[in-house]
């Protein structure tokens, strides 16, 4: 039976210390996860779970899916712990014995977990995690490891992130900009986190990006991509409307002009999506 266990902190105590700005957790948040996660996977990592295609894990490996949400990654023979702050989203995984679920943050890991994983990924954490808790974060995260083991870290760098390569892109990057720096986020993903995974003692530390497909003249992958960008912006004007708006996004009807400026883009000649880097990483062998 997969087990979702509560660790020391409340449930309460994880999630009102969080800043994650989408507080969505019910079905319609699911149904948003489940549609990004394959364009995700194909698009960023080429359909491979573990990017990195050199990796070679152990056939009992454990692993640790850092945010999980809905949880994707169910594998064979190895072990999978998926962590997260909302336990809501957690998928029935009945069927599959050796899957776990904790509600817990990555800022704060269990103490016995220390060198007990083969592999850690984290996916589009930059909405949820202040520059001080990244920190926090990488430095559980090397704990966790067991020396030789690999993290991959999947996300947006707030400052390279264009939905379009339009002026509806150029308005949603600077809005977005803003919101980061009211909740502390981390804007510059793809330079801090390797800056910081090398201050912690990582060693093979890679960084690539991709432009994703975005835009309906790109065909079905396109499609599945305006899709993906318009519920962010969805879910993203939750998080400026209940701070009373920022920039000139101040009301439902600015970000329906934001949507449809993007759609234009789209439609213009200005598609793709870019600013989405994965970041791989290993903790030197004993
Ligand atoms: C944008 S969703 C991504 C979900 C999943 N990784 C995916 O790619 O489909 C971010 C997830 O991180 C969770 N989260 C937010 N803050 C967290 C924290 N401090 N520790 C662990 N999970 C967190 C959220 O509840 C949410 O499920």
């Amino acid at each position: 039976m997969a087990s979702v266990v509560v660790q020391t902190q409340t449930a309460h105590s994880i999630q009102s210390e969080s800043v994650y700005v989408i507080l969505q957790k019910g079905n319609p948040e699911k149904a948003r996860l489940n549609l990004q996660y394959p364009f995700f996977l194909k698009h960023l990592h080429g359909n491979r779970l573990i990017h990195d295609a050199s990796i070679i894990l152990p056939s009992q490996a454990v692993l640790l899916d850092s945010g999980t949400g809905t949880a994707k990654i169910l594998p064979t023979s190895s072990t999978l712990h998926g962590i997260d702050i909302y336990s809501t989203l957690f998928p029935d995984t009945s069927a599959h014995p050796n899957v776990h679920f904790h509600q817990q943050s990555i800022t704060c890991l269990p103490p016995d977990w220390s060198s007990s994983f083969d592999f850690v990924s984290q996916t589009l954490l930059t909405p949820a995690l202040t520059m001080d808790e990244w920190e926090l974060a990488l430095t559980e995260i090397y704990r966790i490891l067991k020396p030789g083991g690999h993290v991959q870290f999947s996300d947006a760098d707030w400052e390279q992130r264009y939905s379009s390569g339009g002026p509806g892109g150029r308005k949603l990057n600077s809005l977005m900009l803003a919101l980061a720096a009211r909740h502390s986020l981390m804007p510059d993903f793809s330079r801090k986190v390797p800056y910081l995974l090398q201050k912690i003692g990582f060693q093979g530390i890679t960084v690539e990006t991709r432009l994703l497909p975005v835009g309906r003249t790109l065909g079905a992958d396109g499609i599945h991509g305006e899709m993906v960008m318009k519920n962010a912006v969805d879910v993203f004007k939750g998080a400026v409307l209940r701070l009373g708006g920022l920039e000139d996004a101040r009301t439902e009807r600015d970000f329906e002009a934001l949507a449809a400026s993007l759609e234009d883009d789209w439609a213009n000649g200005h598609e793709g999506a870019s600013g989405y880097y994965v970041i791989c990483a290993t903790k030197p062998s004993a």
